[in-house]
């Protein structure tokens, strides 16, 4: 039985591809899910998954290296899945130092954790060991508003915020220990994902909460700023299979080729909800553009993020399966029923932070 250690697991992305990863492989594949929960970490989104047998939940930091090499010393890990991360940009802004200890040091923490297990007295390395980073298109910078202009593998890593910054860096650990070690290790660079689960910190979530409560939805600047929005079950199955049929040692790019201006995401996120809830309930009232809000733009805010997914297409026959009007709807719809999991997440810390954020 394969096993894996996924870090960063309870939060957005990592929950969705645990849900991925057992719906595809049931029984014949185990788990280990370590997190430190952050803020952005929630062992709710694992509630269904957390009875399973085959699933261990540990806390912890990734920075902690004896925790970590713990875990590798009791467990044999045939696969690293490595999400743990700070992952919001305007955090970053704030505060970048927790943003280097977590993706740089913690990757570093994972890499090395991850070589003295798996490394032969020779140097070389145990069979079908693999390592993946899962990293962003940020790391690429912005693009001019060309639409023949792509981020593709090549493109030089240009990063700007803090975070994407952090990213890169990180990146970079882990091109080196491939260059140096020979270690078995894949990156991929992804656009943004929207779907269940997502803190609602992020442009989808917050949007379709604030606009429930009848609170004004922030736009940043002139609202025209372009993001590749991605199913997040269609990246789970990219870095499936990336790790599986990959050529080990390389980087691939993820993306949707859906781009959108903030704005008109915005707008669909309005219309569709004005769809989707019945007359009879009074939250539809409040759902009107009239709560648009043009607010102080991000500092260093990129332009325009878009993947050219041609390499992982060709080479592994991946595509993004979820059409944008489909997934948002599920999304949508998901967020609808799943109040509670925003109340919670909403509450504490959260309305700290929404205060200082958008003063
Ligand atoms: P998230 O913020 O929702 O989740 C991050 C998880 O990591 C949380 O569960 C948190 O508790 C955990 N974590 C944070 N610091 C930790 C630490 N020091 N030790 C252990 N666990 C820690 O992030 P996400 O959106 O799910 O992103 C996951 C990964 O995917 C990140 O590496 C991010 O850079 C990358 N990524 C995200 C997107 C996107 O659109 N969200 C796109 C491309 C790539
Ligand atoms: P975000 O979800 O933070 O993802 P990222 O910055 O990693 O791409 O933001 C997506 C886009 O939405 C980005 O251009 C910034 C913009 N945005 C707003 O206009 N208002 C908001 O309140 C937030 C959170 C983001």
């Amino acid at each position: 039985m394969r096993t894996y250690l996924v870090t960063g697991g309870a939060g957005f992305i990592g929950s969705n591809y645990i849900h991925y990863m057992f719906e595809k492989y049931g029984d014949t594949i185990r788990i280990i899910n370590v997190d430190k929960l952050t803020y952005a970490g929630n062992l709710e989104n694992l509630t269904d998954i957390e009875k399973l047998p085959n699933y261990t939940f540990v806390r912890a930091d990734i920075c902690d290296k004896e925790a970590i090499e713990k875990i590798f010393a009791e467990n044999d890990i045939d696969r690293v899945v490595h999400f743990a991360a700070e992952s919001h940009v305007d955090r970053s802004i704030r505060n970048p130092e927790v943003f280097v200890e977590t993706n740089v040091l913690g990757t570093a923490v994972m890499l090395n954790a991850a070589k003295a297990a798996w490394e032969l007295p020779d140097g070389s390395f145990k069979e079908d060991k693999k390592f993946l980073h899962v990293s962003t298109d940020e790391v690429y910078g912005s693009l001019p508003e060309d639409p023949e202009a792509f981020f593709y593998e090549t493109t030089p890593i240009d990063p700007h915020s803090p975070y994407s910054a952090s990213k890169a860096s990180s990146d970079m650990l882990v091109k080196a220990y491939i260059d140096t070690y020979h270690f078995p290790a894949n990156i991929t660079n992804c656009s943004n994902n929207y779907g269940p689960y997502q803190f609602p910190e992020k442009l989808i979530p917050l949007i379709i909460n604030n606009a429930l409560s009848g609170k004004t939805l922030p736009v940043y600047g002139d609202g025209k700023n372009v993001r590749d929005w991605l199913y997040v079950m269609d990246h789970a199955k990219a870095i499936d299979m990336v790790q599986e049929e990959g050529v080990l040692g390389q980087r691939y790019n993820v993306g949707g080729h859906n781009e959108k201006q903030n704005i008109e995401i915005i707008q669909i996120i309005l219309e569709t909800l004005q769809e989707l809830l019945p007359d009879s309930d009074p939250r539809k009232a409040n759902v009107s553009e009239n709560l648009i809000s043009y607010v102080t733009d991000r500092k260093g805010h990129d332009r325009r993020y878009a993947i050219a997914p041609d390499k992982i297409k060709a080479d592994l026959g991946w595509f993004p399966e979820t059409m944008f009007k489909d997934g948002i709807r599920l999304t949508i719809q998901w967020y609808l029923e799943h109040g509670e999991w925003m109340q919670h997440v909403t509450s504490g810390d959260y309305q700290k932070y929404y205060a200082e954020m958008y003063q």
